[in-house]
């Protein structure tokens, strides 16, 4: 293998990259490592070499023009090969993923993926299997796509201790989000438009759904918080339900509707908060002012206080560019292995701590009520919130038949009141909407839109 031995001149040393899959992303890896090639030797003290690209299909047409000697479809043999030192993983899932990624290691080989599935659900295994053979992972492109937030929690903010993080770290349902904000664009329409733009999973499910947005806080959890995370156990919530009237009403009381990721270290005994949902924040927030697919992630630490990364989350160049750095890094740590030093990027232990139950966590609520109106109910309404501990911050109702098709209920028209409430804990105001569920002028479920920031 040609690995480095730190002698010679820069650009007679090489590293050989071997490429799983050439989608999207990996035709970015393909353009920028041959646009970019003498500012990366000049960089990096070597030239990554691309020596064989695995794909399903060998005759699909390519976003990028690659020698077709390049292409293969076996994917074990390309790992395999003697010459490659690096192993981009970029077929994406889980399942084969993860056999490609653990038998790269297997063989000594530094793995770069852009693959947070495989990451959130088998990074223990992953990671412990890297560190056996003193060979890198690295997987800057997995959340926020080209903005360095890896680096920046791994290196920038080493010395420090992470308090809390909001984040935007799924561009599709940030775009989706910000169109329908902006344009008042059905739902439908909008997804299909992100889809276009290549910002969105295989299966959007994953966007939309929240699940991506999941994986992204599992990996966020591990470099903040040190713990390792089951990513069935996170709350997460779609953007999916929400509805135009929610977008006004967030407006109307001064706030903005985004897909937010939520993490917060309570100490050992309460544990760690995290949670993925739709959340209204406040206008006059940064993260309000990410809008269509950028991403950021806001931290709050403990010295340096709250910082913000932001940038493009998605789309071919971005997340290349990731990538095509992770590869970078790894052609250090190997220049400087080759010399004697011991730069391998180790990931500290992390613990099993536990999570905060979702009824435990604390913040504010926007709730939409569709009642009868007739005399009381308002007053009903908020003695039940109050009983449950939930008070009010602010109230507004539209008498107009606005209520979702319903129209009229025992004879009254039917009105929607829309209420902010105070911090709250989560158990009591569930409690409440389900004893409001339950009398006789509720005309549907109430909807609930926590807030954060
Ligand atoms: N589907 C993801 C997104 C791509 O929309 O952010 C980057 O992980």
């Amino acid at each position: 293998m040609p690995r480095s031995d730190g002698s010679g001149p820069v650009t007679e040393r090489e590293l050989g990259v071997a490429l799983l899959g050439l989608g999207n992303v990996g035709a970015g890896v393909v353009k920028l490592i041959a646009e970019n090639a003498e500012a990366i030797a000049g960089r990096v003290g070597a030239r990554l070499a691309v020596r064989a690209i695995a794909v399903r299909a060998a005759a699909k047409k390519r976003l990028v023009e690659v020698d077709p000697a390049l292409l293969t479809s076996d994917l074990n043999a390309t790992i395999d090969r003697d010459d490659v030192d690096i192993v981009v993983e970029l077929i994406g899932g889980t399942t084969e993923a993860k056999k490609a990624i653990l038998r790269a290691i297997d063989r000594g080989k530094h793995v770069v993926t852009a693959n947070k599935a495989v990451l959130a659900e088998h990074g223990r295994e992953i990671f412990a299997a890297a560190a056996a053979k003193g060979v890198d992972v690295y997987y800057e492109a997995a959340v926020c796509g080209g903005v360095p937030v890896i680096r920046v929690l791994r290196e920038g903010l080493a010395s420090d201790r992470i308090e809390e993080l909001h984040g935007i770290v799924n561009g599709t349902s940030n775009y989706i989000l910000s169109t329908m904000t902006a344009a008042g664009t059905p739902f439908a329409e909008v997804l299909r438009e992100a889809q276009a733009l290549g910002y969105a999973e295989a299966d959007p499910a994953l966007d939309v759904g929240g699940g991506d947005a999941a994986h992204k806080l599992a990996i966020l959890a591990m470099l903040c918080f040190g713990t390792h995370v089951d990513v069935s156990k996170v709350f997460t919530e779609g953007i999916d339900k929400l509805d135009p009237v929610d977008f006004a009403n967030a407006a109307r009381f001064g706030y903005v509707v985004k897909p937010l990721v939520i993490g917060k270290d309570h100490g050992p005994e309460r544990g760690i908060e995290l949670r993925v949902h739709p959340a209204l924040v406040p206008a006059r927030w940064l993260l309000a002012d990410v809008t269509g697919a950028k991403n950021a992630l806001y931290v709050t630490s403990y010295a340096l206080g709250p910082s913000m990364y932001y940038g493009a989350g998605a789309g071919m160049l971005p997340t290349a560019m990731a990538v095509v750095s992770d590869m970078i890094e790894i052609a250090r740590n190997d220049w400087a292995a080759g010399a004697g030093a011991r730069l391998r990027q180790r990931h500290p232990p992390l613990a099993d701590k536990p999570l905060l139950p979702m009824s435990e966590i604390r913040t504010k609520y926007y709730l939409r009520f569709a009642v009868a109106d007739r005399p009381g109910v308002l007053g009903q309404l908020t003695t039940v919130l109050g009983a449950h501990g939930v008070s009010i911050a602010q109230v507004v109702q539209d008498t107009a038949p606005t209520a979702r098709g319903a129209t009229a209920v025992a004879g009254a028209p039917v009105a929607e009141v829309f209420v902010v409430t105070h911090e709250a804990r989560e158990g009591d105001v569930q409690a409440a909407l389900a004893e409001i569920a339950k009398l006789a002028f509720a005309v549907a479920p109430a909807r609930l839109i926590r807030i954060a920031g």
